[in-house]
């Protein structure tokens, strides 16, 4: 296609060059003889022959003297390598330049179209005087006087180097083009093969860097917005979770020994002390009674642990239920307002007018209210009061607790879900596990929970759990 492009293009241009050089050629003949016919009539002719015509076709006279002019000219024609023939108006030659074997005349089609004063360009074969077949690019010029055709000149020169010139471009461009463009799909693939490897080359590389005690290497994004940047980006985000995975991991593992050590220090202490000598039953009495109690802590520990793993492994397996939360209330209501009422606090409980139907795992939503009662009942001194309320906002089911105890600072709201947080100034009976055991319920119900409290002003709870899953 662009072989055939740039071909074409030459062609014009050398056909063009030629047939402006004729066309010039052309003129310069045809005013030649015009001026050479002025001066045979006017200074040779008419002073002997005045009744002669000043016509110039079929004028005897005038052939002679276009013979005469050409014949004279014929080596400087000869020189710039043009033939040159002069023809009357019906295409019969009247001169030419000695180089033609057998010079024709001009065909009729051709003489219809002089006729009308129209430049006739053409490629012919002629043979020469030499018995060789060229071939000639020819302009016939048509000289017009008075709108009438008088004479024709003819001018032809021979387009052998042209159609050289065009052959060489030919086979250079047939050997030339496939070989540049397949050298250039060469160099385009390897530089795009390059430039797509690059990246991925780069994330190989640091996956293989990555492992469990080194997770802190990341892969440099490309700039480029496509799938390889896409990758790159998707792999960071996935090392950041996994390593916020193997940090959560790391820390409860840490925070559950501690758990774990603290009473049996004590108890071992404890024994210790105890064995160091002979002691009153009494004595004996005493240090079972606080072991008995650390045991109970422990074993608290280790239940809670267990509903704590056996929530975030086994999420896949839940099977939710359609339940109604009234349902769910009317079992707690009577014993925790009890505990409430033995702990001089008001229990209120707001059951909405319509059921709550919502498709729960019904054991675990109800371990998480008595979490949050447990709670409020905890850090709520005597004569305060709690509020429980809830029914269906916009497709969710919703739950609120609301006590007016003693608070937390609002800057540490976000810090009460993780394991084993307490807040230092209140009640360090607990373990710290309720509120993250409630965070990982709602989790599994794709559902959230909002902490908000003041300190000293109350705290409160609300869970937001998707009618549907
Ligand atoms: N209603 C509340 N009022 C004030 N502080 C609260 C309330 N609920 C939770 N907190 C604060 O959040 C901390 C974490 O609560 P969480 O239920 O996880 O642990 P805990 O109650 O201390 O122990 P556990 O529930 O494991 O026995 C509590 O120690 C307490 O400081
Ligand atoms: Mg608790």
């Amino acid at each position: 296609m662009l072989g055939t492009i740039i071909y074409e293009n030459n062609k014009i241009d050398l056909y063009k060059d030629k047939d402006d050089l004729l066309l010039s050629k052309s003129q310069d003949v045809s005013s030649s003889i015009n001026a050479y016919w002025q001066f045979k009539f006017q200074d040779v002719l008419r002073p002997k022959d005045p009744s002669i015509a000043y016509r110039k076709n079929h004028n005897l006279h005038f052939i002679d003297a276009v013979d005469e002019l050409i014949e004279s000219q014929s080596d400087d024609l000869d020189y710039f390598n043009t033939i040159v023939q002069v023809f009357d108006d019906r295409g019969n030659l009247i001169a030419g330049s000695q180089y033609l074997k057998n010079p024709e005349p001009i065909d009729e089609t051709s003489i219809k179209k002089l006729v009308q004063g129209k430049k006739v360009f053409a490629q012919m074969s002629f043979i020469t005087i030499s018995q060789k077949l060229v071939d000639f690019r020819v302009l016939t010029y048509p000289v017009i006087e008075n709108k009438k055709l008088v004479y024709i000149v003819q001018t032809a020169q021979s387009l052998e180097w042209v159609l050289k010139s065009l052959r060489r471009l030919q086979i250079s461009l047939l050997i030339f083009i496939p070989l540049t463009a397949f050298l250039a799909a060469i160099s385009t693939s390897l530089f795009l093969a390059n430039l797509i490897l690059k990246p991925l080359k780069l994330l190989t590389h640091t996956a293989r860097k990555i492992s469990a005690t080194n997770l802190e290497e990341r892969t440099i994004v490309p700039k480029s917005n496509d799938e390889i940047s896409d990758l790159s980006r998707t792999f960071n985000a996935m090392i950041d979770e996994i390593q916020k995975g193997v940090e959560t991991q790391k820390k409860f593992l840490t925070d559950c020994s501690h758990e774990l050590r603290t009473p049996l220090t004590i108890m071992r202490g404890d024994i210790e002390v105890l064995l160091t000598r002979k002691r009153d039953t009494s004595e004996y009495i005493s240090i079972m009674e606080s072991n008995l109690i650390e045991i109970q802590r422990l074993q608290r520990l280790v239940e809670e642990l267990l509903v704590l793993s056996r929530i975030e492994s086994a999420e896949s397996k839940h099977e939710f239920i359609l339940t109604d939360l009234n349902a769910i209330m009317d079992t707690l209501k009577e014993d925790w307002e009890l505990f409430a009422k033995s702990k001089n606090v008001k229990l209120i409980f707001y059951p909405p007018t319509d059921g709550v139907l919502v498709k729960i795992l019904k054991d675990k939503i109800q371990r998480a209210i008595i979490n949050l009662l447990d709670n409020a009942l905890k850090f709520t001194p005597e004569h305060g009061e709690i509020k429980i309320s809830w029914g269906i906002e916009n497709n969710n089911a919703i739950i609120k607790i609301e006590d007016t105890g003693i608070g937390v600072l609002k800057e540490n709201l976000s810090k009460l879900s993780e394991r084993f947080y307490r807040e230092g100034r209140s009640d360090q009976s607990g373990l710290g596990l309720g509120l993250s055991i409630v965070r990982s319920i709602i989790n599994i119900h794709k559902g959230t929970m909002d902490l908000f409290s003041e300190e000293n002003h109350g705290f409160m709870v609300q869970l937001s759990l998707p009618v549907e899953h």
